[in-house]
């Protein structure tokens, strides 16, 4: 039943697909990716239509969903060159859909206005006034409407926060599967993440005059996974 739940159908699987040709490690990584991650419910809390940025896009599995699974024109950009020329790859093999993908600096922000800007499972990657930083960027370049959406990880329980620690150490710093901007010294762990409670950013966001609203997305899950939303009306979470 929990497996069933999951198995990509409609877009998800068209998402899929259009990893074909590329390197097997890419592909099961995007495969890795669908399981393990709540993409179609992250998704559905963004608009149907317009202008979607997805900053810290990866190989582009979750920008390929977002643009298949509604009328929206999606852009990612990442910081890993690699990674980009990957989405890129797949992005050519979905010529339908409204989807590219580009190298962006760390921490930059493309001009919008952007109806929604989506973060999934990036900002732990940088010091946490570098997260403020980028979120307020964000807030800036969304339309007066426009949503922000972050996906990041709860610190409670704390056993799925330890094992999710635990493999994020594998990924970054073991087998270098994830790209950091910079080398990090500011933690006072020595670690190479920032797990902020999603709590906190959105007192960041409150501050900067948006409304928020969150949601656990880890029923059933190994990994901690929690929705943030903010949009400078009530954004009540569909
Ligand atoms: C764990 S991966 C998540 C990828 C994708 N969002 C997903 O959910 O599959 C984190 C991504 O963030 C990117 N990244 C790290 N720091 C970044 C930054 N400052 N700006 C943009 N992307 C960044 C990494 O290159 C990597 O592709």
């Amino acid at each position: 039943m929990l497996l069933i739940d999951r198995r990509p159908t409609g877009a998800g699987r068209a998402a899929l697909r259009a990893f074909r040709g590329l390197p097997a490690s890419a592909r099961g990584h995007a495969a890795v990716r669908w399981w393990s991650a709540p993409l179609p419910r992250v998704a559905q809390a963004l608009p149907a239509t317009g202008r979607v940025l997805e900053i810290g896009c990866g190989h582009g599995l979750f920008s390929a969903f977002a643009a298949l699974s509604g009328a929206r024109s999606v852009v990612g950009v990442d910081i890993d060159a690699d990674k980009i020329a990957l989405a890129q790859r797949v992005a050519a093999n979905l010529p339908a859909a409204d989807l590219t993908f580009r190298v962006a600096e760390s921490g930059a922000v493309p001009t919008g206005p952007w109806d929604a800007i989506v973060v999934v499972d990036v900002l732990y990657l940088l010091p946490a006034a570098a997260q403020r930083s980028l979120l307020a960027d964000a807030v800036a370049q969304l339309a007066p409407d426009g949503v922000l959406l972050v996906k990041e990880m709860s610190p409670t329980p704390r056993w799925k926060a330890r094992w999710n620690r635990w493999q994020e150490t594998m990924a970054v710093s073991v087998l270098g599967i994830t790209e950091r901007a910079t080398a990090r010294d500011d933690t006072a762990s020595g670690e190479p993440f920032t797990f902020v409670d999603p709590s906190t950013m959105a007192g960041w966001l409150g501050d900067a005059g948006l409304w928020t609203a969150q949601q656990r997305l880890d029923r059933r899950r190994l990994h901690p996974h929690h929705l943030l939303l903010a949009r400078a009306s009530d954004p009540a979470i569909p």
